[in-house]
């Protein structure tokens, strides 16, 4: 029987008490499928990733990642967060190999490692740079390499591609998709761009503000192998034009 890679049931948060941040979460995600959430500013798209990631307990209700509900260790979860967050003292490679040195892997294995996840992020050539010659675009993809380096079967992106440009985001969509193909893994992605959104998932999860909850579920028909040449297709743009729909019902549409 396969298993599950996402089960939110019943998940709700008050961080005050008084309101619901989350209310009522109730979705599954299949092992491989790619997953975004889009909706507008503060309805608890951070929330739910976290929840997701083992990193905030839900008030109720329960989440299972591949059938494991424990602490985020266990989990199983890579986590790519908006702001990069690098060490500045630490190299590229250094960056990436932490998770592993948390864990207690041996030096020789984890830079290894890390040096395989900045490869397949395309950056084996700055390995030994440090953040600050880093541009934006190359801290991001570092932040995916160590996202990537503990070979975690879901990937968990929070706006990831917030910072550049129209063109890097479109070329950096393009490879996280091929990417998490050639790996196998499972995606949730938190994004502002319908077209961003509709052009890598199997589904797009539209969510509403207070209480923070899913008010649509859009599968995306389009074929299984993306290509940067669909985002002109006519069948592309409806499925653009139903999530904006969504989002117009509860209160807001961006792109
Ligand atoms: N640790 C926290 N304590 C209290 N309130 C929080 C905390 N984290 C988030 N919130 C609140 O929860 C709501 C959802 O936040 P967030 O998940 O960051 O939204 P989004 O990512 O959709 O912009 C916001 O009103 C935010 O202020
Ligand atoms: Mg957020």
């Amino acid at each position: 029987m396969s298993q599950d890679a996402v089960v939110c049931r019943g998940v709700t948060v008050s961080f005050t008490g008084a309101a619901n941040e989350l209310e009522k979460i109730n979705f599954t995600v299949k092992p491989g499928e790619y997953i975004s959430v889009v909706g507008p500013s503060g309805c608890g798209k951070s929330t739910l990733l976290r929840v997701i990631a083992g990193l905030l307990t839900p008030t109720t209700g329960e989440v299972r990642v591949f059938g494991r509900s424990g602490p985020p260790p266990e989990r199983g979860v890579g986590f790519v967060f908006q702001d990069p967050t690098l060490f500045p003292w630490r190299t590229a490679l250094q960056n990436v190999a932490l998770p592993l040195e948390i864990k207690g892997v041996p030096k020789a294995e984890r830079l290894d490692r890390a040096y395989q996840a900045l490869r397949d992020v395309g950056l084996a050539d700055s390995a030994n740079l440090y953040p600050a010659e880093l541009s934006g675009g190359m801290k991001q993809r570092v932040s995916l390499a160590r996202a990537l380096v503990e070979q975690s079967p879901l990937l968990l992106l929070d706006e990831p591609f917030a910072a550049l440009d129209a063109l890097r985001r479109e070329r950096f969509t393009y490879e996280l998709w091929r990417l998490g193909h050639k790996k196998g893994l499972t995606l949730i992605m938190v994004t502002h761009s319908i077209s961003e959104a509709v052009w890598i998932a199997h589904r797009v999860l539209v969510m509403a503000e207070k209480p923070g909850r899913i008010i649509a579920e859009i599968p995306v028909d389009l074929p299984e192998k993306r290509d940067l040449s669909l985002l002109a297709t006519p069948e592309f743009a409806a499925i653009c034009g139903k999530v904006r729909s969504a989002l117009a019902n509860g209160g807001c549409a961006r792109d």
